[in-house]
């Protein structure tokens, strides 16, 4: 898993010399721009060649990403990762969030088409499609969007835009386990929620329960006008009662089978103890790393509502070549396929540094560098 240097096989250095244009394959890359408006009979669209090379700088990177994305479920799918192997998929993790501004602003280029210029080669292309891009749909299968969360459009989903060997391939990409799914398993595993006669979860309970006492006292001792009082002591109740729809396993699994929550409780705990304690050595990486796929989320977000908004200036209010009411369905999706807003939602349940209880000495040693000269 890792790319040491002392694990390369010297041998592997022996090589053939290589040629540019041979190496990159640039003869296919560069002969894959093929015109439909310049084929006899059509009206030849200039902006036609920079339609098909954005898409295509899109694939080329969406490629990389996969790659990436690949590479981070393979390190959380030991059965025991090592920290290294976490900062390396940290690393990778930063890697498509570099990559993820240049894709969002990559529609820049692809607006200096006019809706005009779209529109003199536009139906050239049906019913092909964004929806039909696999390599779109694989990523969002492997960051973990499930099928039963994708927003219809007409009661059907982008499989009945694809043919069979995509949709085979979209199928397949089912059968692994996502970045969520084995995120959540290593949450899971986290040994650090218990501690000799400490446990988190009660530790929090208490201090968070005490908070929510000391505000509704200053509250009832305050000089403000009844109703206003009144209504800050139910949104103190409806806070606390989020908060213990978090250590109450009954109650959260409830909220499970609805639907609303893919984390177990224990991976919720281990997010906010990463949240929490994030200061302590062990756990800067894990915390970096969750920062990450909150971005990664924001930035699948951000490109989402990019495209509908540039959708929208291209083509109105008209319906997509893939059947979708266009900009409407696009912009819905922005929010709605999230995969991480339960990690980014943990900053509800976070409390002041102040009342944040202490870590047992044995637990704080743990989780700080320790080494004997
Ligand atoms: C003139 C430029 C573009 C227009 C007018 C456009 C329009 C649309 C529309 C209307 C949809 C919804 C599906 C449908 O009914 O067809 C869609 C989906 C999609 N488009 Fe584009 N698009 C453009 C450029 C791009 C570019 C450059 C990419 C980069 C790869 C892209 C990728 C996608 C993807 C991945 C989807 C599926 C999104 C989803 O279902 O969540 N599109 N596009």
């Amino acid at each position: 898993m890792t790319d040491s240097p002392d694990s390369k096989n010297t041998s592997a250095f022996k090589h053939k010399d290589q040629y540019y244009r041979d190496y990159l394959q640039l003869d296919t890359i560069l002969n894959a721009q093929h015109m439909v408006s310049s084929e006899p009979g059509n009206i030849e669209a200039h902006d036609e060649m920079l339609f098909i090379i954005t898409h295509q700088a899109y694939e080329l990177w969406f490629k990389q990403v996969l790659f990436e994305v690949g590479a981070v479920i393979g390190i959380f799918s030991q059965e025991n990762v090592a920290e290294k192997d976490v900062a390396l998929a940290h690393h990778y993790l930063n890697r498509i969030n570099r990559i993820m501004p240049v894709l969002i602003s990559q529609f820049d280029i692809i607006e200096t088409m006019t809706p005009g210029a779209f529109t003199d080669f536009r139906s050239y292309l049906n019913p092909a499609s964004g929806f039909q891009s696999l390599q779109f749909r694989q990523l969002e299968i492997g960051l973990g969007l499930r099928a039963a969360e994708r927003r219809e459009f007409g009661g059907q989903t982008f499989h009945s835009r694809l043919d069979q060997r995509d949709r085979d391939a979209a199928h397949k990409a089912t059968e692994h386990a996502s970045l969520l799914e084995v995120m959540i398993k290593w949450l899971e595993r986290m040994p650090f929620l218990e501690h000799k006669d400490f446990t988190f979860s009660e530790a929090l309970k208490n201090v968070v329960h005490e908070m929510y006492e000391a505000d509704r006292e200053r509250l009832r001792n305050s000089d403000s006008p009844a109703d206003g009082i009144q209504q800050q002591l139910d949104q103190i109740d409806k806070t606390e009662a989020g908060f213990d729809a978090l250590f109450d396993a009954e109650k959260f699994e409830a909220l499970r089978r609805e639907g609303n929550l893919r984390l177990s409780m224990r991976a919720s705990h281990a997010v906010l103890f990463i949240f929490l304690y994030k200061d302590y050595p062990l756990l800067q990486i894990p915390y970096r790393l969750l920062t990450q796929l909150i971005e990664l989320d924001e930035n699948m977000a951000i490109w989402r509502f990019r495209h509908a908004q540039m959708v929208s200036r291209m083509i109105g209010s008209k319906i997509g070549t893939g059947g979708s009411s266009g900009h409407s369905y696009l912009i819905m999706t922005a929010d709605k396929h999230r995969v991480f807003t339960e990690i980014s939602n943990i900053s509800s349940y976070l409390i002041p540094g102040q009342f944040i209880p202490a870590l047992p000495d044995g637990l704080a040693k743990k989780l700080e560098f320790n080494f004997e000269s």
